[in-house]
């Protein structure tokens, strides 16, 4: 089987967007307690930050990082976290079923941020709390001082915060978050809230909670009344997607970014729906602030008994494959493909909890096969995003039915193309012809590819590079590049 796919500049979608590329740190398992903070580990800073896990964030290619949920948030008072650690209390965590100590918080939050070069994305809780407790958090983050709470912040030894993202909430669709809420009465609270904040601040970036899944029975409805409330107010409404392939269907896991590309525009229509109804020129745009690849099943295996309630446990430490990283690249793809409306997008989570990076407590640190297709995408994608014109073969796939076994995005930046490209078959290998000849490109200055004759290899810390991205072979004579893509194979090319 062959593909061809055609490249133009002019095909452009919108500017890469940054903050495409940012993750999530929540207050769950070991993302934060022997993730990202550990004091007493051989690498730990002064301020107890695991240097290990810095570097790899740095060179994950981390843009923005979403704190402190997720679903703790929805029970989360963010005063617990600041101040002298030993007046900080212990807290139930009812999200996680463990217990907090309020070791981390806020300005250990901010600090480490400095320290790994990204901006934070602050989420509120709009689950037990709401408008005062929201303006007095962004007091104390961002105003200069002569207050109160901006001053309790200066004698906590830090400047304003400047934070400029926030989410109003967490998936309060769900009858799992503590103060779930009908869309109702969840729009009337984030607009109210939303209101406020700006009142301290017109210019933040704010984005309404959408469904928490497009398999929620309220979905569309959902986004719908909720915009109806917060239109005028916010920025971005957000998604959220996992998937996994618990039952062994892979060849509909891996075109999970065909149900990806549907929730986008699904969002996009019923936002421009509710834009019309309001007679706006206003465009919201998305923030998928939770996207990847979660196994149900090996979760559970990793998950403590729901009868303790521990520090830091266990939880949804999901080990990857090599095609789970296809499909991750995948997901990518799909994102950067609606450039145009996606806005923010944070791949869940950072460290341990279904992470691109794991840990050892007091141990070390290595890389998830996932982590590969994440950090070149950050690193080579630039300039504008373009939409690359594609001819291939399809598969079959019990959940998309027919579908392109090559999905592709490519991004040019002044001479420089990038292209990134899966073969979603499990079948076998694809010529691909790539034409490129409209970019003036006449050299490859990398080509890798991510994948493995065996589609279940992992890393770990024993083989912390089993799975490693491997130079690929391609040719380019005359304006035509030519490759072959194995089956379950992720590829990135750049090109000049
Ligand atoms: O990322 C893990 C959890 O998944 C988050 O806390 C929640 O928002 C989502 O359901």
């Amino acid at each position: 089987p062959a593909a061809t796919l055609t490249i133009d500049p002019a095909f452009t979608i919108a500017p890469v967007n940054r903050r495409t590329f940012g993750t999530f740190v929540e207050h769950m398992g070991r993302c934060v307690y022997t993730g990202i903070y550990e004091p007493g580990h051989a690498t730990a800073d002064e301020d107890g930050f695991r240097k290990d896990v810095l570097e790899l964030t740095r060179e994950l290619g981390v843009s923005v990082v979403r704190y402190p949920g997720g679903n703790f948030v929805s029970g989360y008072r963010w005063e617990d976290g600041v101040g002298p650690r030993e007046d900080r209390p212990r807290r139930l965590d009812l999200a996680w079923h463990s217990v907090e100590t309020n070791e981390f918080g806020l300005d250990e939050f901010s600090r480490w941020c400095a320290k790994a070069g990204v901006e934070p994305m602050m989420a509120i809780n709009l689950g037990t709390r709401g408008v005062q407790e929201a303006l007095d958090l962004l007091e104390y983050t961002n105003h200069p001082g002569g207050t109160t709470l901006s001053d309790l912040r200066e004698q906590h030894g830090a400047s304003p915060y400047g934070i400029k993202l926030w989410c109003l909430g967490n998936e309060l669709d769900g009858p799992w978050q503590v103060g779930h809420k009908t869309p109702t009465e969840y729009g009337r609270l984030a607009a109210e809230t939303a209101r406020a904040m700006r009142m301290i601040d017109r210019d933040l970036q704010l984005v309404a909670c959408g469904s928490s899944s497009s398999k929620m029975p309220l979905f569309g409805t959902w986004e719908r009344d909720v915009l109806r409330e917060t239109y005028e107010f916010v920025e971005y409404i957000s998604c959220h997607a996992y998937y996994g392939n618990d039952d062994g269907d892979t060849a509909s896991f891996l075109a999970s970014a065909v149900d990806m590309d549907h929730f986008i525009e699904s969002v996009v229509a019923t936002a421009d729906h509710v834009g019309a109804e309001l007679k706006s020129s206003k465009k919201i745009g998305i923030s998928f602030d939770e996207w990847n690849v979660w196994y149900g099943e090996r979760s559970r295996r990793t998950d403590g008994p729901g009868d303790r309630w521990e520090v830091a446990p266990r939880r949804i430490e999901d080990e990857y494959n090599v095609t789970d990283a296809v499909v991750v690249g995948n997901l990518l793809i799909s994102l950067l493909r609606h450039s145009d409306r996606v806005g923010v997008a944070c791949l869940a989570q950072l460290a341990n909890v279904i992470a691109p990076i794991m840990t050892e407590p007091g141990g070390a640190a290595w890389r998830q096969p996932t982590f590969h297709p994440f950090a070149i995408t950050s690193r080579l994608a630039a300039g504008q995003v373009l939409r690359v014109e594609t001819d291939s073969p399809t598969v079959t796939t019990a959940k998309f039915g027919e579908v392109s076994a090559v999905d592709a995005v490519a991004t040019y930046d002044d001479g420089k193309l990038a292209v990134f490209a899966v073969n979603r078959s499990t079948e076998g290998p694809i010529e691909v012809t790539i034409d490129v000849s409209r970019s003036g490109a006449s050299t490859i200055d990398e080509a890798v590819i991510v994948h493995d004759a065996d589609g279940l290899a992992t890393n770990s810390a024993e083989q912390p590079d089993r799975v490693t991205p491997q130079q690929a072979d391609a040719q380019l004579v005359d304006g035509l590049l030519t490759m072959t893509l194995p089956a379950i194979s992720w590829v990135a090319l750049s090109l000049s």
